[in-house]
């Protein structure tokens, strides 16, 4: 561990905290709305309010860039938010943390180690507009970096982010999205910076071109399949013919 990770661990005591003032509420019986999620952490610092429906995000508000980020952007032409009020949340989410923080004497917190995993919104044809998704979950503390390589060069157009969003377990996942035209030869990863990786992780990514000899092979299987079936049925005539022929009068020996 590098000194300044170390520093980094020292300093991210309690990194999380999810303020008591939000909350989930059962719009219907099978839907959860959790609104005024609120994340802060001492690094950086950063913090982050939220509001959930059903699992997704339906914006949020970054201490950094202090404005309403709607997910969609349509949402946002529907209501709207001051992001003042997400601000003054996350200064109150702020205040408890400097107080848990001292109760706790700094104690850093653990890293759990993300799962990354990436796929292609559509069914993937050459030449067709699609999006690689790469879905990373069980991010503790929130704080990472998501990036798409393409051939092993970093891109940086066409990518959108989610923010942290909330799992049962007070982990987060994040999701990050890249629009792209497969070709044959071009490889994508998407690259996962988190303390709980010893180094970044790459999900490694290519269009499955299906193989040209896979018909083939297919047909090879079934007739050899299909053959020795027939000759398995043939063998087994012949070896009930002869069985009968030879076996069925000693098996019945007749009085004469
Ligand atoms: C994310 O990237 C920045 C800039 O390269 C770097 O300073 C930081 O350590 C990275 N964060 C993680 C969690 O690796």
């Amino acid at each position: 561990m590098t000194p300044s990770r170390a520093l980094v661990l020292g300093i991210l005591a309690l990194t999380t905290s999810l303020s008591p003032c939000g909350g989930e509420f059962n719009v219907k019986a099978d839907h959860v709305g959790a609104y005024g999620i609120i994340v802060y952490q001492s690094y950086g610092p950063n913090g982050q309010y939220t509001m959930e429906f059903d699992g997704d995000e339906l914006f949020y508000v970054d201490s950094d860039k202090k404005e309403t980020v709607w997910r969609i952007p349509e949402f946002g032409q529907l209501a709207s938010f001051d992001p003042q009020g997400g601000l003054q949340q996350i200064a109150v989410a702020k205040f408890n943390l400097d107080i848990l923080t001292k109760r706790s004497n700094s104690t850093p917190t653990t890293n759990d180690i993300p799962e990354v995993t990436v796929f292609a919104k559509a069914p993937v044809l050459l030449g067709q507009p699609n999006t690689l998704i790469c879905f990373v979950d069980k991010i503790f503390p929130p704080v990472v970096n998501i990036t798409w390589l393409k051939n092993s060069k970093s891109v940086t157009e066409t990518v959108y982010e989610t923010s942290f969003i909330t799992s049962h377990d007070y982990s987060f996942h994040k999701m990050s999205y890249l629009t792209f035209i497969p070709t044959d030869d071009d490889v994508y990863d998407c690259k996962v910076e988190h303390w709980g990786l010893e180094e970044p992780m790459l999900q490694h990514w290519e269009p499955e071109v299906p193989a040209p000899m896979s018909e083939l092979t297919e047909t090879v299987v079934c007739a050899l399949g299909l053959s020795m079936g027939i000759v398995g049925i043939v063998v087994g005539t012949i070896f009930i013919i002869q069985g009968l022929r030879s076996g069925g009068p000693s098996r019945h020996p007749g009085p004469l």
